[in-house]
């Protein structure tokens, strides 16, 4: 009940909270109530036969049409014109133009085809993509304009290789670190998702899919699949009401009125009601009180999950009659609604109006695309990872980068250092440094941290290399590809002679580099860890390395936050990379010797420790009972503080903050800061404004992110920015679930992260 009354006014409060101008211009996108579009698919929806409706809502993975790792013709031809289905998964160059004739040119209606792929961070399932940093290390750059660009680059690519459909971007607000997908979405704050994730489908979906380099773009995982039990993929979400919906659904609901083309349905179940057969989420939420048009896509085998994993069909036909019911219009991969729709909907226990809305917006899919208008599959590899996409995926791996901490080590000067030691298991490992969802991509195409400084540094300082240590000791059990490749080299045990090679080379160097972190596929799906630290014997040779006495920069390569309180003590100068993508070498080498200046800042807390896990910046005003520090919400053995706050990352100049004033109107509150370059380089600095509701109906939140902007600031400088929030996104949901704005005091926070020491405090009255 109270989800309908939820569903009933988060139309009216999410349009205003989240149609920016961003969403506005996207609008243009898809035409909504298109006559002459809707008319075309009501023509061709009337001429198909019932096998050839419930065909269309098949995606088949490219596994069962191979025989002998080859395309197998005839397995094909089944499929597609025995078996009419609608798309195919994973079939890509010159086979996606194999099927796509056999569509065109064999069958009945010459339905084309929608071919999916997952290119979350590039077109990187594809030999000599480009590849660009995994979305959670992208995000640490907040830049809107380049997350836009590097999405338009994969379309292109995925187009020149026959896929008009991505299954990206990753809306899920990830909160627990030990979650291994946390790494292919944009961090914990909802709308920072929403913001960065709206940028993405902006450039995969172009001015208009129509266009040559277009992709159906797919928010994903709907919904609230981050929110794990214990970090476990595939875990229960358990929520509560308010958190679903303002926390999860808001950056999917930005997606559809910004006009995203597609929605994946989770695997994961939401208060007990699997997400796949959702009808309360999928059908009434998203669809009818939304207004989404577009299509709605299960999750690999996810339709089939209802009755063999979760239990809530008792077999095939159920899960198909409880799927189709909820509003799922494709099943990826299994084949409930293959094998069962057809008996469901002659024996009446499923409409005829809900097999042809769900057929509608496949074909609505592809009408849009321009595929029925003469849009051609060409396949042409040469314009896959040309010189121009290379840059671009150099400035994404710059932005990427977040100096964790910096204690008078960098940038280094050339002049004065001779030699350096570049040491660390991910310091030359060109495939895992790419993160998950690739594959091997050529080497040549990889730039190395060991590539990068050795053709930085210049011929007068000498570079030493040694491995050291491995990045786990041991394989560990289970672990999958993520998507990506099968033998990632996680294990074997180290060598002490190994360990002590590296001791020796770092011994004699004016400083040392190291580069550890995680395997790719240590955080991907379904690989979440137990433990967040250094794994394997990483930290003890980053003790045996600070032994030495030889200045470290410690340079991560990793796709989770880890628990680094060590390092961050000891180490002087600490480089977060993330999983950076195929130039991030070049990218650490040029921020280590001051080429360029790093800006990123976290989009996810730092534990200390993995006790304190999970932990994200926003939580209830209410710490303390009654002002007394030791009945607080917290630990007797850890200090109730993050390692690193959400925002935090520093630059090789400093930023000051000053001047701030608030003019409250009628419906808007207008934030003036100014922001001065206090330091001795150019630096860009990412500024955030967080609004603390002091008393509200149900307990506030201590902050929340509202506003951010990216500024490049000169030595010496001074810029005013000003930032306009409207009272309704101030509202709130009462505990009849209402969403109303509740007049009161409201604090403003301006500045460099999360951390309250940070923050320029002011405050309004509504
Ligand atoms: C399962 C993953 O959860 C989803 O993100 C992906 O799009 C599909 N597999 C297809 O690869």
């Amino acid at each position: 009940m109270f989800i309908k009354q939820l569903s009933a006014f988060i139309g009216i409060f999410m349009l205003i909270l989240l149609v920016s101008s961003a969403s506005a211009q996207l609008s243009q996108i898809l035409p909504r109530g298109n006559n002459t579009l809707e008319k075309r698919i009501d023509e061709l929806l009337s001429k198909m036969t019932i096998d050839e409706k419930v065909g269309q809502l098949a995606q088949i993975d490219y596994g069962a049409i191979v025989t002998d790792g080859k395309l197998d013709l005839t397995k094909a031809r089944e499929f597609i014109v025995n078996k009419h289905i609608g798309s195919f998964l994973n079939v890509q160059g010159q086979e996606a133009k194999i099927v796509q004739d056999i569509a065109l040119n064999e069958t009945r209606l010459k339905i084309p085809l929608l071919l999916g792929k997952d290119a979350i961070h590039g077109h990187a399932l594809y030999p000599n993509g480009t590849v660009f940093p995994m979305p959670l290390g992208f995000a640490s750059s907040w830049d809107e304009s380049l997350m836009e660009k590097t999405a338009a680059i994969t379309a292109a690519e995925m187009t020149a290789t026959g896929v008009n459909w991505n299954f990206a971007p990753v809306f899920d607000v990830a909160r627990d670190a030990r979650w291994g997908r946390i790494i292919e979405g944009y961090g914990e704050d909802p709308y920072l998702n929403y913001r960065l994730g709206l940028a993405q489908v902006k450039g995969y979906q172009g001015e208009s899919l129509s266009d040559p380099n277009s992709v159906i773009a797919t928010g994903k995982h709907f919904v609230a699949y981050s929110e794990t039990i214990g970090g476990r993929d595939y875990s229960p979400a358990d929520i509560s009401m308010r958190t679903l919906y303002d926390i999860f659904l808001p950056p999917f609901k930005g997606a559809v009125d910004g006009g995203i083309a597609s929605i994946m349905t989770s695997f994961n179940e939401i208060n007990g009601d699997p997400a796949t057969g959702n009808a309360e989420l999928v059908r009434k939420t998203l669809k009818d009180t939304w207004g989404f048009d577009g299509i709605v896509v299960s999750d690999y085998n996810s339709v089939a999950m209802l009755y063999h994993t979760q239990f809530v069909a008792k077999d095939e036909m159920e899960a198909a009659k409880l799927a189709i019911e909820a509003g799922v219009d494709m099943e990826m991969t299994s084949q409930c609604y293959l094998n069962n729709l057809k008996t469901l909907v002659e024996s009446g226990q499923v409409s005829m109006d809900l097999l042809d809305d769900a057929v509608k917006r496949i074909l609505r899919g592809k009408f849009r695309l321009g595929l029925f208008d003469g849009k051609k599959t060409v396949i042409d590899e040469s314009k896959l990872n040309t010189p121009e996409y290379k840059e671009v995926a150099l400035q994404a791996a710059r932005e990427t980068l977040v100096l964790l901490k910096n204690e008078d080590l960098l940038p280094l000067d050339l002049n004065t250092v001779k030699r350096i030691a570049v040491v660390g298991p991910l310091a030359d490992d060109a495939q895992n440094q790419l993160g998950g969802w690739t594959m091997q991509q050529p080497r040549e195409n990889v730039k190395t941290v060991l590539d990068g400084i050795k053709a930085l540094a210049g011929s007068s300082v000498e570079v030493v290399y040694e491995k050291g240590v491995n990045i786990t000791e041991a394989d560990v059990e289970g672990v999958s590809s993520g998507g990506g490749v099968e033998d990632l080299g996680l294990g074997g045990s180290t060598s002490n002679a190994s360990m002590d090679a590296a001791i020796n080379a770092a011994k004699n160097a004016d400083v040392i580099v190291a580069v550890l972190g995680e395997a790719a596929n240590m955080s991907s799906e379904p690989n979440s860890r137990a433990y967040i630290n250094l794994p394997g014997r990483q930290e003890e040779f980053l003790k045996a390395l600070y032994a030495t006495g030889v200045p470290v920069v410690l340079v991560l390569i990793n796709g989770r936050p880890l628990t680094i309180e060590w390092a961050a003590k000891n180490i002087p100068s600490i480089i977060e990379a993330w999983f950076p993508g195929q130039e991030g070498g070049t990218a650490v080498a040029e921020a280590i010797f001051g080429k360029t200046n790093p800006s990123g800042k976290i989009t996810v807390t730092f534990p200390k420790t993995i006790g304190q896990v999970p932990m994200w910046y926003y939580h209830s005003h209410q710490k303390n009972w009654d002002g007394q520090e030791a009945y607080g919400q917290r630990y007797i053995d850890v200090e109730d503080e993050p390692l690193f706050p959400f925002g935090h990352g520093l630059s090789y100049t400093t930023f000051e903050y000053s001047d701030i004033t608030i003019v409250p109107t009628t419906n808007s509150i207008k934030v003036s800061v100014s922001v001065s370059n206090t330091g001795k380089m150019t630096g860009t600095e990412i500024v955030q404004l967080y609004i603390s509701d002091r008393v509200a109906s149900l307990v506030p939140m201590n902050k929340k992110l509202y506003r951010f902007r990216r500024i490049s600031l000169d030595p010496g400088h001074t810029r005013r920015l000003t930032f306009d929030i409207n009272v309704t996104e101030l509202s709130v949901l009462t505990k009849d679930g209402k969403r109303v704005v509740e007049p009161g005091d409201f604090d403003v926070l301006v500045g460099s992260s999360s951390d309250d020491s940070k923050l320029l405090k002011s405050s309004f009255k509504l």
